[in-house]
Order: structure tokens, then C-alpha cells, then sequence
């Protein structure tokens, strides 16, 4: 997407890497939207300190930032030993993988690399074949958004107000977005319409990072407080809902989202709005059976008992909010069952949610 910074304007992707210097490159979202940084990662243990950590975040963009670190890690190793090549390549994924729970599109991108890099023969091709397959995972994925902004922006007429929560924009993924998408899709044929975007504590996604993609995108919004949207949509000034999704069961068209999207799930059913789930298929799990069986990763109470702004010097600084001595439950992801989303934005076309299965040829997968 293009950034302007001090009115000179760039096009930048969320992930890239350096082959060079073996680095992958990130743009640091935590000092978004104050500051505009792109920050390396040296090792493959710093690549997935860097998921961890929230340097990089959101499905797609956590990704391929696991599948360029499986490449960085796989490139790193020295010797034409394959058995012991395989061990350090194992070492790596686990190592990424580990980085965050809920969102299964690590997982498949690096299971995909690891496919590829099996037709190598000498640890030399193995590596070209990992640095290949995260390539192609990062193009895919920016192609993957923009076919779902094709199919999306049909739903967006002119002078709606539509709501999205916490960040499935560019920054979430390699470039485009998933629920932005249809947004810019929109936009570029013209149409005007308003988006309302959900703060999205305690980490403030929606308020930080989509309301600046919004901004630079000179698109109409708002930041809402998280529990303003049900005053809204009695009112009639919600139109639609599109929000993205970190795992999707392709048998049950259950969604895992940033927490607080089941709520807003809820609201909608209860005024007749409809809840739109935009997502690649990279996001799309097609082995676990129930909702119930997707990690939610838990978070650090610190995150709901305060909140990181910036000092008017423009320092960057945490400061406590609630009770001194109180403690905090700080679950990251909430899972949103299939009856109450109207649709799943793929790139392949806007299926109901339990269509997912019986169209998962179309969907790229056929041998579940
Ligand atoms: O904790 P995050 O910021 O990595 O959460 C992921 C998200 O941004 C959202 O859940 C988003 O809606 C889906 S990711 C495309």
C-alpha cells in the first residue's frame, strides 16, 4: 500500500526479505501510528521474537513472516549434511510456530514451504526452495486479497457506513488486506461511503492501525468506542459489518477474530445487519472439527490493565488505568459460530459459511 510520510509517498509492503543479508524486513506496528519504521530481523529466533512480540501482526502478514523466517532459518545452516539440515529445520519451525497460537496461517504457509523444499535433493536446493515457497506465499497472499476485494466490493453501495473491528488491513497482511479489501476495492470505482472502526482494546488495533491505513487511504471513518456499536446499529447507522478472521474451520464455518467480534456478530443478527468475514485461503483450517478446539491465546494482563499512547514530548509510553492490585483476564480471540455470518469473502467468491467444505476444491483443498 502507499504511506505518506511527510508528504512524500512510497509503496511499502508489510513483509519483505533482504536475501542478501538473510533479514526479514517488518514494518513496526507497535509505534504505529506515531511513528513509521521498517525494522530487520537477523535471525530466525528474532523473526518469531518479532510475532511474539507484536512487531508484526494480524494472520497473514504473521504468515509470511513465519514462512520468509523458516527460509532465514533454513538458509542459515551450514554443512551438506540433509539428516542434520532437517533437524535444524525442524528446530526452526517449531520455534515459529510457537510464536502465536490462534492464527493457523503460520502453520499452513510453513507446512507448505516444508512440501516444496522436499523436492530438493542437497540442503543448497532445499534452501533456494524455502526462500521460493515464502515468496510465493507473500505474492499469493497480496493476490488473495485483492481477488477478495473484487468479490467484497459489491457490498458496498454508496453512502453506507460500514463497521469493521481491529485490524484485517494491509498492515495484517503482505499488502491490501482482507476486510479493508472490499474498502479500497470500492473506493477505487469510486463510491463514497463511511467506515466506523472499533477501537479494539485492550491492544487498539482498530484505533491505532486501521483508522491510520484509513487515513493515508483518505477513506471517510471514525474510531468507536468498543461498546458503541450496538447504540449505533439501533440507530440505523450501521449498514454493514466486514471484520477479517486468524482461523477459519472449513468444516463448520466457525470464525476465530480478535476478541469482541462474537459480540458485534451478535449485535448484527439482532438488527438484520449483515456480518462479513473476509479472509485468504491461508486462513481456512480444514482439520479441526469445532470451535471449541481452536487455541485462544491468552495474553498479559498488563495489556487490559493499561494502555500505550504517546507523551505530547512524542515519547511512547505505557501508563496504568485500572485499580492498582486488581488483576486482569485477557483472552485475545473470541470464536463467532456459522449462524450468525452472513458470508466468507474469499477469493474465490462469497460462500455461506457452510458452503466451505462442499466447495473446498474451489477453495484449494482436495485431499481432506
Ligand atoms: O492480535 P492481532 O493483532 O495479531 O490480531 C489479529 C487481528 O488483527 C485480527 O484478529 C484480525 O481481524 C484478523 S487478522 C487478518
Amino acid at each position: 500500500m502507499n504511506v505518506t510520510i511527510r508528504g512524500r509517498t512510497r509503496h511499502f509492503r508489510t513483509v519483505a526479505f533482504d536475501s542478501g543479508k538473510n533479514h526479514v524486513l517488518l514494518i513496526e506496528q507497535r509505534l504505529l501510528p506515531h511513528e513509521f519504521k521498517i525494522v530487520p530481523t537477523r535471525d530466525f529466533r528474532e523473526t518469531a521474537r518479532a510475532i511474539k512480540d507484536m512487531v508484526v501482526r494480524g494472520a497473514g502478514a504473521i504468515g509470511a513472516t513465519a514462512a520468509y523466517g523458516l527460509a532465514q532459518g533454513a538458509r542459515a545452516f551450514r554443512g551438506n549434511d540433509l539428516k542434520r539440515f532437517r533437524r535444524h529445520v525442524e528446530t526452526v519451525y517449531q520455534t515459529l510456530k510457537s510464536a502465536r497460537p490462534t492464527a493457523v496461517d503460520p502453520v499452513n504457509a510453513m507446512n507448505q514451504a516444508r512440501v516444496s523444499m522436499s523436492a530438493g535433493e542437497t540442503v543448497a536446493e532445499q534452501q533456494a526452495l524455502a526462500l521460493a515457497a515464502a515468496e510465493e506465499f507473500a505474492n499469493h497472499d497480496v493476490q488473495h486479497c485483492e481477488a477478495i476485494g473484487q468479490h467484497g466490493a459489491k457490498l458496498i453501495r454508496p453512502g453506507m457506513k460500514v463497521l469493521t473491528h481491529c485490524n484485517a488491513g494491509w498492515l495484517a497482511f503482505v499488502d491490501v488486506g482482507s476486510a479493508t479489501a472490499p474498502m479500497y476495492a470500492a473506493q477505487a470505482m469510486g463510491r463514497k461511503f463511511h467506515v466506523y472502526c472499533d477501537e479494539t482494546r485492550p491492544r487498539s488495533q482498530g484505533a491505532t492501525l486501521t483508522a491510520w491505513e484509513l487515513a493515508q487511504q483518505e477513506i471517510s471513518h471514525q474510531v468507536i468506542a468498543d461498546n458503541a456499536a450496538g447504540h449505533l446499529m439501533q440507530r440505523g447507522e450501521i449498514d454493514l459489518v466486514i471484520v477479517g478472521s486468524d482461523r477459519t474451520l472449513g468444516r463448520t464455518g466457525e470464525v476465530a477474530n480478535k476478541i469482541g467480534t462474537y459480540t458485534k456478530a451478535v449485535l448484527a443478527k439482532r438488527h438484520g445487519i449483515p456480518f462479513y468475514v473476509a479472509i485468504p485461503l491461508s486462513t481456512i483450517d480444514w482439520k479441526l472439527k469445532s470451535g471449541f478446539d481452536i487455541p485462544i491465546e491468552q495474553r498479559e494482563e498488563s495489556e487490559v490493565l493499561g494502555a500505550w499512547g504517546i507523551t505530547r514530548r512524542g515519547q511512547r509510553e505505557y501508563v496504568r488505568v485500572a485499580n492498582v492490585g486488581s488483576g486482569a483476564y485477557n483472552a485475545g480471540f473470541d470464536v463467532t459460530p456459522a449462524e450468525l455470518i452472513t458470508g466468507i469473502i474469499t477469493p474465490a467468491g462469497i460462500f455461506k459459511p457452510p458452503e466451505l467444505w462442499a466447495k473446498r476444491n474451489r477453495l484449494g483443498q482436495s485431499e481432506v
